[in-house]
């Protein structure tokens, strides 16, 4: 057990290096389109971890656990190349946690033990002041060359969010709009000269019985020009109503700023955001209902030319939350198809106090409780692939092509050694497909093309094929069932993984729409559009050129 985990981490570690984060000197973003991209207009995927800040210590959790620089290499080691990096607006509004130090922060609270840890792990900051601890973070996730989004996600300092918490909306008990303004104000002017710091969240989900459109508009065209106006380098993303589900409104009335590409939205998308429905419905079908959702609310934007950030999403990754697991195999799908900008909900592996509960364990959290190791690297396995971008501005190495993204392991149709058959596989080494309007999954650039032999055999990639075997249909609500027919009379078969966990096969398609109880998981395929330069390691060991992938160009 122990060594099959650590071999999992060295694969894991591998992976991440062939995706070094960007040098910081590629700064500051801005828009193209629905792309974010940097000065030589080349596109940028932002690929960040949210790190929570914003609880009552008002501190970076995890300090008492592990060295700062040890926590920013492990995020870069993990594949992110960014941190969605939250604060309470009271960090720099309110007098006496202006002046706070972290040790009396911690005090107040009566955390002794958190300090004693603080000054084993970061002696360092123990005697700064909060912001300046803060801004200790940002500077030293620089030095690691990751991003970093400021992301004001309550005012009151605590554990975020509730429709009755005083935080949720302009003109509750603790969001007083002039007071917001100002923080956001003086955050912006104090990050003005830190390259790293790429993008301000102006308030994380807006909620509550006040929300309004109105004001909505009104009050976040004033602090998006209240940062551009101290902070020209930074992306200003605006979050919507409903906890961050909801930008619908964008499709009737844009937001009326004095600058250009520096806009970005940003929506939140978890299982629970519909409550049970994954766990009680058939998969399929709450897949394709969601999404169709979701695209209203918030994924029109990217048609309309402006990037979309989905700045929290997340499961228990303990894996026992079948609501969770089965949204996880859907939003994987979405975000790769169409090669969002995200931040996973959430680095902490624990919080020094949250709601109340001391060394609280955060099981959406990618570090296990102590902070000393990835909690599930099968997890991260899953998400590695989307922490690089498939398209996008100045990305093209090679003209566009599909893959077969399978989001239950996170890896792609793969071909290896010029064999017939197809297995699961690394995506930088995914078999690149055309997709024709004979619906035939043709190699690249080959005649070759993917042929189902039969019910529980290998998918085959044919030299000759021209008939209905050979024709392949996104089936089901999720449209992620890829299907063939034998005969023209006989039922479908899908995609799946066979018994070995690698190869791939067709199976008769599973819970296609009435099953509920049943997973269709491992038949879950998602054609993606890709511009990736896909290495292709027979060829580069035989010598031998591939069959002609690129040749046809
Ligand atoms: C933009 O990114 C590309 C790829 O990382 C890099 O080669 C280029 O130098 C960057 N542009 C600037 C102005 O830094
Ligand atoms: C912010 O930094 C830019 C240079 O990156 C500078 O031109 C500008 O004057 C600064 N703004 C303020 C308000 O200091
Ligand atoms: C990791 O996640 C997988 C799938 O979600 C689950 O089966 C496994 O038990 C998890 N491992 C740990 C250590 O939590
Ligand atoms: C494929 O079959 C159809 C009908 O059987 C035939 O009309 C067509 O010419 C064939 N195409 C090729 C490329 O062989
Ligand atoms: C993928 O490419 C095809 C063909 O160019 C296009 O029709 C489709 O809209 C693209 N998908 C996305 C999500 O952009």
């Amino acid at each position: 057990m122990r060594l099959s985990i650590f071999v999992l981490q060295v694969s894991l570690l591998s992976t991440a290096l062939l995706h070094l984060p960007q040098p910081t000197k590629a700064l500051p973003l801005s828009t193209n389109g629905r792309w974010i991209v940097n000065k030589s207009g080349r596109r940028v995927k932002l690929a960040c971890i949210n790190w929570v800040a914003h609880l009552e210590p008002v501190l970076a959790e995890g300090l008492g656990k592990q060295p700062l620089n040890t926590i920013s290499k492990s995020i870069a080691s993990m594949g992110f190349n960014c941190v969605r990096f939250t604060w309470p607006l009271f960090l720099v509004t309110d007098d006496s946690l202006v002046s706070m130090t972290v040790r009396q922060s911690f005090q107040s609270l009566g955390l002794h033990e958190s300090i004693g840890a603080i000054n084993v792990n970061n002696p360092a900051i123990l005697d700064l002041p909060l912001i300046e601890a803060y801004k200790a973070v940002v500077a030293n996730l620089a030095e690691n060359s990751i991003m970093v989004i400021l992301d004001n996600h309550i005012s009151k300092p605590g554990w975020c969010c509730s429709n009755s918490d005083g935080n949720g909306f302009f003109g509750d008990k603790y969001f007083d709009p002039d007071v917001w303004i100002k923080g956001l104000t003086q955050m912006a002017t104090i990050f003005n000269g830190s390259a790293n710091v790429v993008g301000m969240s102006l308030r994380n989900e807006l909620r509550g019985p006040r929300q309004n459109v109105i004001s909505w508009y009104r009050y976040m065209e004033k602090g998006a020009e209240a940062v551009h106006s101290m902070n020209p380098n930074v992306l200003v993303i605006l979050s919507g109503l409903s906890f961050d589900n909801d930008l619908s409104y964008l499709s009737n009335k844009q937001v009326d700023l004095s600058f250009t590409e520096k806009l970005v939205f940003e929506f939140h998308w978890y299982g629970f955001s519909d409550g049970q429905a994954w766990a009680k419905g058939n998969p399929n079908k709450v897949c394709g209902s969601v999404k169709a959702n979701v695209m209203r609310r918030a994924g029109f934007l990217l048609d309309q030319g402006y990037p979309l950030f989905l700045s929290e999403f997340g499961v228990d990754q303990r894996g026992g939350n079948v609501n969770d697991n089965r949204y996880l195999g859907c939003i994987l799908g979405v975000v790769a198809d169409l090669d969002l900008d995200w931040a996973l909900w959430t680095l902490q592996g624990s919080y020094s106090l949250r709601q109340g509960v001391l060394g609280l364990d955060e099981v959406y959290g990618v570090l296990a409780w102590d902070w000393c190791k990835p909690r599930n690297s099968s997890f991260l396995q899953r998400i590695s692939t989307l922490q690089s971008p498939f398209r996008g501005p100045g990305l093209a190495d090679v003209p566009p092509y599909i893959i077969l993204f399978h989001p239950l392991t996170g890896l792609c149709a793969t071909r290896k050694s010029l064999l017939e058959t197809l297995q699961l596989g690394s995506c930088d080494e995914s078999a690149a497909w055309t997709y024709s309007e004979q619906h035939t999954l043709s190699l690249k650039g080959t005649l070759m093309c993917l042929k189902a032999d039969g019910e529980s055999e290998n998918a085959k990639v044919a030299a000759i094929c021209n008939d209905t075997r050979c024709k392949w249909d996104a089936i089901s609500d999720s449209k992620m069932h890829i299907a063939t027919k034998l005969t023209a009379s006989s039922s479908s078969l899908c995609l799946d993984v066979g018994s070995d966990g690698t190869t791939i096969v067709t199976n008769p398609c599973k819970c296609l729409n009435k099953d509920k109880a049943c997973d269709p998981q491992s038949q879950w395929f998602k054609m993606v559009n890709s511009t990736r330069n896909v290495v292709n390691k027979d060829s580069l060991r035989t010598g031998i050129k591939d069959e002609g992938m690129w040749a046809a160009q």
